[in-house]
């Protein structure tokens, strides 16, 4: 169905509720529905917003369209949780529709500020003529989870960028806060990330774009983080429209990320490690990633696995998208590495080691499981996941480890989606060298953590639940060790 413009922005008040009751219905029964990862009750979510430790607990928020597998009326809803892998969906918490937001309330992040947690978010608001007006703005919550928003923004669109103007992740560094956010420049068409600065959250002081030795930053930034990472400061975000060749990705919009010594905060600059940007993610699917430092000295990320502008296969279901899990961010070697959080291994409900010299691995894998599996240095064969039994259905992985290379492809596996954008992606490992593979399926989603997260995959398919071997293609395989675990719901 073809959603006008006046459905998709209309006051929620004004839907009913027993459509609310159908929607969450018919999505509680999809075969697609994950069950642990973050997805929506109904509708469309996108963005992880507001990710924060508070008042003993872990907090994520979401962007929702509750009514439909579209980009409408967006709002917060709230997910906590104690351990980062159980959470508790608490509904919305952050509604649009006030001056200031009133045609949405964009992305955004969290900072505990003594006993409340300060949401900061970006208020879309669109004039009579459907000109964009954003605003970036501020909202208390207390150990109630109560919100309180701010009567006005704290920072308005300055004159010389466009109403490209969002995301602001909130900073604070010693006893200043800073903000970054995402920008289109008005002149130049190009993306910026825009810092501002504050001694009181109320006053905030335009420091101009980030300068930087990146070469290219797209026609647009959305979601820009600064974290700390190992004594390293990591910037990830989300370049729209960078040249082909500037990243090997054939994704719509890519998620990348650079690597600096420091930021320096006087000077407005970050400069990255060979003036490069990486991609994040090596799958198809993640997005508008984001990354916090918690109290535990650990830097966490999440993600949002689903793109912009491409349809997807529940939409007929009329619901989209989830959350990644929970990933802890380390260096090594120079290197961002992304791992599951270890309370991860709370899910596992029963495990198996894999069978030697079998062709199946597990015939009736189901559909929620961990599959970890070493494959020796001289291998050269094909993963399937969720293959009906033969070895041209599946979710396939191929791997050789002579030539240091794994490609990952979903030509073969269910419903087809999003294929102008590619089917299979490759990355490059060492060569002769062991390959770890550590694998979480969760019925359409598929995170696949390579070598300890020094390379992760990331990714949704849609194939019928029946479809639940794991194999080899052949027979030839034969160095390798692995394990497999069922996992329960979170
Ligand atoms: C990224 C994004 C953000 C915006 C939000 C709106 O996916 O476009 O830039 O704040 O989604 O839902």
């Amino acid at each position: 169905m073809a959603w006008t413009r006046e459905q998709r922005y209309r006051n929620y008040s004004n839907y009913s509720t027993t459509l609310i009751d159908n929607l969450e219905k018919q999505a509680a029964t999809s075969q697609y529905k994950p069950k642990f990862h973050i997805s929506p009750k109904s509708g469309l979510l996108n963005d992880p917003n507001g990710f924060s430790f508070f008042n003993g607990q872990w907090h994520v928020f979401y962007q929702a369209f509750p009514f439909g597998p579209v980009h409408g009326l967006k709002s917060w809803v709230h997910c906590v949780s104690n351990d980062l892998v159980h959470w508790q969906n608490l509904g919305i918490a952050l509604p649009a529709g006030g001056r200031y937001d009133s045609h949405g309330a964009y992305s955004g992040s969290a900072q505990v500020i003594d006993d409340q947690l300060f949401l900061m978010y970006t208020g879309n608001v669109r004039t009579q003529d459907w000109q964009r007006e954003s605003f970036q703005n501020g909202a208390w919550m207390d150990k109630d989870n109560h919100i309180t928003k701010l009567m006005e923004p704290l920072i308005k669109q300055p004159a010389y960028v466009t109403d490209h103007f969002r995301d602001p992740q909130l900073l604070k560094i010693n006893n200043e806060y800073y903000a970054l956010i995402g920008a289109q420049d008005k002149e130049t068409l190009k993306g910026e990330i825009s810092l501002f600065q504050s001694n009181d959250l109320k006053n905030w002081h335009d420091q101009g774009y980030v300068k930087h030795n990146l070469h290219d930053l797209g026609f647009m930034v959305e979601c820009p983080n600064l974290v700390d990472v190992d004594g390293k400061k990591v910037l990830i975000f989300c370049p729209q429209g960078l040249p082909q060749d500037e990243l090997k990705t054939t994704n719509i919009y890519p998620n990348v990320y650079a690597i600096a010594d420091y930021f320096d905060f006087e000077q407005n600059y970050f400069e990255a490690e060979n003036g490069e940007m990486v991609q994040l993610d090596e799958g198809f699917d993640v997005y508008a990633s984001q990354a916090f430092n918690a109290p535990d000295g650990n830097a966490y990320l999440i993600s949002w696995i689903g793109l912009p502008e491409i349809a997807y296969p529940t939409d007929k279901e009329n619901w989209a998208h989830c959350l990644s899990m929970v990933k802890q961010l380390k260096i090594v070697d120079g290197q961002l590495y992304q791992q599951p959080v270890a309370a991860m291994s709370k899910l596992r409900d029963y495990e198996q080691e894999l069978p030697q010299k079998q062709r199946v691995l597990v015939e009736k894998a189901g559909q929620q499981y961990e599959l970890r599996l070493t494959l020796g240095a001289d291998q050269i064969g094909n993963l399937l996941l969720a293959s009906d039994g033969t070895t041209e259905h599946a979710l396939q992985l191929k791997f050789n480890t002579i030539d240091g290379k794994l490609t990952v492809d979903r030509s073969n596996v269910g419903e087809k989606f999003g294929i102008e954008f590619g089917e299979q992606h490759q990355i490059r490992l060492d060569p002769n060298t062991p390959v770890m593979l550590d694998i979480f399926v969760d019925h359409s989603v598929c995170e696949i953590f390579v070598n300890d997260g020094q390379k992760v995959l990331t990714l949704r398919y849609f194939a019928d639940n029946s479809h639940t071997t794991i194999a080899f293609s052949d027979e030839n395989i034969t160095d390798y060790t692995g394990q497999y675990f069922k996992l329960n719901d979170m």
